[in-house]
């Protein structure tokens, strides 16, 4: 495994007024996903065997915050063929293009998709909602339903808040401490800020999808394991469109 790169963050977070704060929010997520390295983009999840009772080997599928590549180059390996990937950070859309020729990869933000309205049968979240700021989550997740086909479905896996745990407490409450919303929380190596990343309750994940026309079809609750070890809720999540 590479040496993990840190970030030097000159974005100061300071609060002038809500708008500005969302902003530079947003700029210091931007630029810290960007700069990741290839291969070493942050990925614990693997996916739940669930999603093998919706998705079909004729699905078209597109994985949003695909970073290198791994889920895709998984399903490809089990014989879906029709797949495409996008993610924010362009070193790790040339890895994946590179172990997946046949993959469709282009470096996007997911608040623009750059694919046409209901083109796909099957989209893929996974780990990645916790990287959207709370000003994009709407405008994302109804970028997600407009891509999806009537009938579609959208796979998530996500984190979800853990307050029983006195170290996600104690970054929650620094958060809170910080301006940042409920859930939300700095990763930081020696003192600098690598990102920011938010874990969700239930009903943050159940109100984003209602707004977006996608339909709750399963659910289940899970602990997932991140990459430093440490045990957080998480939810596994099957909508319709
Ligand atoms: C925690 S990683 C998960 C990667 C992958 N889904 C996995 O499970 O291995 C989150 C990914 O989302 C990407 N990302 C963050 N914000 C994004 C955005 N606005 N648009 C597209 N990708 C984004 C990051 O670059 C990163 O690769």
């Amino acid at each position: 495994m590479m040496a993990q790169t840190v970030l030097t963050c000159t974005t100061k977070l300071t609060v002038p007024n809500f708008g500005e704060f969302y902003k530079q929010q947003y700029n210091l997520i931007v630029m810290s996903w960007k700069n990741f390295e290839k291969d070493n983009l942050p990925s614990s999840i693997e996916l739940f065997p669930v999603i093998f009772d919706y998705l079909e080997k004729h699905h078209k599928i597109l994985d949003i915050g695909c970073g290198f590549g791994k889920t895709c180059l998984n399903l490809y390996k089990k014989g879906y063929k029709n797949i495409c990937g996008i993610d924010i950070n362009k070193k790790g859309i040339l890895y994946a293009r590179k172990m997946m020729p046949n993959g469709n990869f282009k470096a996007a933000d997911a608040s623009n998709i750059p694919f046409d309205d209901s083109e796909f049968d099957f989209l893929i979240t996974q780990a990645f909602w916790t990287t959207v700021v709370e000003s994009k989550r709407k405008k994302i997740m109804k970028e997600i339903s407009r891509v999806i086909k009537k009938g579609g479905f959208l796979y998530t896996a996500q984190f979800g808040q853990t307050w029983e745990d006195p170290l996600y407490k104690k970054r929650y409450e620094e958060g809170l401490e910080k301006g940042y919303d409920k859930g939300t929380f700095e990763s930081t190596v020696n003192g600098e800020i690598r990102y920011t990343a938010h874990h969700y309750t239930k009903e943050e994940i159940e109100k984003l999808l209602e707004e977006a026309d996608l339909k709750k079809i399963y659910y289940s609750k899970e602990i997932f394991t991140t990459q430093s070890g440490n045990k957080v809720n998480g939810y596994v999540i099957i909508a319709k469109k």
